[in-house]
């Protein structure tokens, strides 16, 4: 399973750049919001400046709901960077929009994705991500892994290429359950990834190991 950063903040995706583990970035327009990103060109530039960073698939958002307008931004994020995958909403011109960009050679994630029939949607269209959003299913509820387990097993019997890539990834126990369900990518904040770090035997047990050694010196 891929592991990919959740944020467009620039700090954490080189922290996580860091680890040598990172394989790609996602954002959308609530996590560019919140690096008080405004403006075309400044939005255009800190996509390019996380590319700089991560030479892996960086998602970046359109926020046009119409074909016409989806196809343009589209194409004005694809021209940023070769690893520019474009994120496309899950509505009708959306999929309209990633075949478009599937005929014309452009990666794709679909986003927003709640329900197995989008994920059909999505596949059919030649999508190279589908982006199921967990988190938010399971405050609804629902199992969001579930989910995840049913899009993986449809994709593989029906031989589509699409890639599930986990969204709204809320722990560390997420991304060990995508991971066990046979998710492709999972993309996660920087807190989840780092929890995958902590067991308190560890801490017990490299604290027990350092004071030993200590005796020896
Ligand atoms: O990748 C989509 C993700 O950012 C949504 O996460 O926590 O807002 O549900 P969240």
């Amino acid at each position: 399973m891929k592991f990919f950063i959740d944020t467009a903040n620039l700090d954490q995706i080189r922290e996580a750049n860091d680890l040598g583990i990172l394989d790609g970035v996602t954002t959308n327009p609530s996590l560019m919001a919140k690096e008080g990103i405004k403006g075309t060109e400044a939005i255009l530039k800190h996509y390019k400046d996380i590319c700089e960073i991560v030479q892996n698939p960086v998602s970046a958002e359109v926020i046009s709901t119409d074909f016409a307008g989806i196809v343009e931004e589209g194409k004005k994020l694809a021209a940023i960077d070769p690893n520019i995958v474009v994120k496309v909403p899950m509505i009708k011109d959306g999929i309209k929009a990633i075949k478009w960009f599937t005929d014309n050679g452009i990666k794709t994630n679909c986003t927003l994705v709640f329900s197995a029939g989008q994920a059909i949607l999505a596949a059919k269209a030649g999508a190279t991500y589908v982006s199921p959003f967990i988190g938010r299913i399971d405050d609804s509820n629902w199992d969001g892994v579930d989910l995840i387990a049913q899009i993986a097993h449809i994709y593989r019997s029906q031989g589509f290429n699409t890639q599930v890539l986990a969204a709204s990834i809320r722990n560390a126990l997420h991304i060990v359950r995508c991971a066990e369900v046979g998710a492709d990518v999972c993309t996660c904040p920087l807190s989840s990834i780092l929890g995958l770090l902590k067991h308190p035997l560890t801490d017990l047990g490299l604290a027990q190991f350092l004071a030993d050694a200590k005796n020896m010196q």
